[in-house]
């Protein structure tokens, strides 16, 4: 009987990704929740499967002499130490575009929530009240009328230039790469400070590398605009979210719209959670049914080098 290669798996994915591996590999649960719970299994391990929380780092990789491959569903690698997984000869691989559309699909669902008022109806209204309830509900800016400012103009900033100026929206945007104009969907380049002052709507979507750390500090944030939605959705790395806890207290009328936090989960001296124009949320860009599954299916990569096999989508 030959024996299947052993795979961790320490975050949750979609049982049929999650079955199909099984028919090919011995798969463990093995939450990355649980400390020491990988332990025991390390010595012998060729594949991990992960999200965002579990830390693949050198100290892992010293635990486990035959590891051969990470899978990371989903798209950031800030959790992968990748440098050290390759000089182990550990392939990474993940899901680069698993969970784009699901991001933009909040940025426009929060965005919403935020600059256009409704309400729903539950009884009937006699006409006073039906009159103050119109009156009360006008918004007060119209999306075709803003400018979006888009930081990062990659898989998820080129689809939100896309909705943006299908909305009418003008979209500029900032990027480190020079982007042929055919793949800038309508967006304009402009310099980093422009993108700051000239953005009702400053949307991040750059990645959690190092050097990206507190990359919007006290000093970019004075540029905004007193009355600028900020919004990020990428890593809550990116974000000095002391001097922006300042900037929005000093700015009533701006108001910041947070999915992603630095530490996760939210501590409790985060000194946005008290603020009212501060919406936080639990990191639920990719917390759609779709997203999900097409991040589970690292899988099928993570067999293909278990395999023997080139991997589609290599880490970069
Ligand atoms: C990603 O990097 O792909 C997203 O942050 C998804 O994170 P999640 O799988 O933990 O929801």
């Amino acid at each position: 009987m030959t024996t299947r290669p052993l795979v961790l798996q320490t975050e949750a994915l979609d049982l049929p990704a999650r079955q199909w591996l099984a028919e090919r590999a011995e798969v463990l649960e093995t939450p990355f929740s649980t400390p020491g719970a990988m332990d025991p299994h390390l010595p012998r391990v060729e594949a991990l499967v992960v999200r965002t929380y579990t830390r693949v780092d050198q100290a892992l990789l010293d635990k486990a002499p035959r590891l051969r491959a990470v899978g990371r569903a989903g798209v950031g690698l800030d959790n992968i130490d990748v440098a050290a997984c390759r000089a182990r000869g550990v392939q990474v691989v993940y899901t680069p575009d698993a969970n784009s559309s699901a991001v933009v699909e909040l940025v426009f669902a929060t965005l919403l929530d935020h600059l256009r008022p409704r309400t729903t109806l539950r009884h009937a209204l006699d006409d006073a009240a039906w009159a103050k309830a119109r009156k009360d509900l006008v918004a007060p800016r119209q999306l075709e009328t803003l400018t979006i400012g888009i930081l990062g103009l990659g898989r998820v900033g080129s689809r939100i230039a896309r909705a943006a100026t299908a909305l009418n929206m003008r979209a500029l945007y900032n990027d480190l790469l020079d982007i042929p104009a055919d793949a800038r969907h309508h967006a304009t380049p402009v310099p980093l400070d422009d993108l700051l002052a000239q953005s009702d709507i400053l949307t991040l979507h750059i990645d959690g590398r190092p050097s990206n750390r507190r990359f919007i500090d006290a000093a970019r944030l004075a540029r905004l605009k007193p009355d600028a939605v900020f919004v990020n959705m990428s890593r809550g790395m990116v974000v000095d979210h002391t001097a922006l806890a300042e900037f929005l207290r000093r700015n009533p009328a701006a108001h910041a719209i947070l999915d992603v936090h630095d530490p996760e989960p939210i501590a409790a001296d985060n000194p946005l959670l008290p603020l009212p124009n501060a919406r936080l949320l639990p990191h639920l860009g990719a917390a759609t049914a779709q997203a999900h599954t097409n991040m589970s299916w690292v899988v099928r990569d993570v067999w293909r080098i278990l395999a023997g096999e080139p991997p589609q989508f290599p880490a970069p």
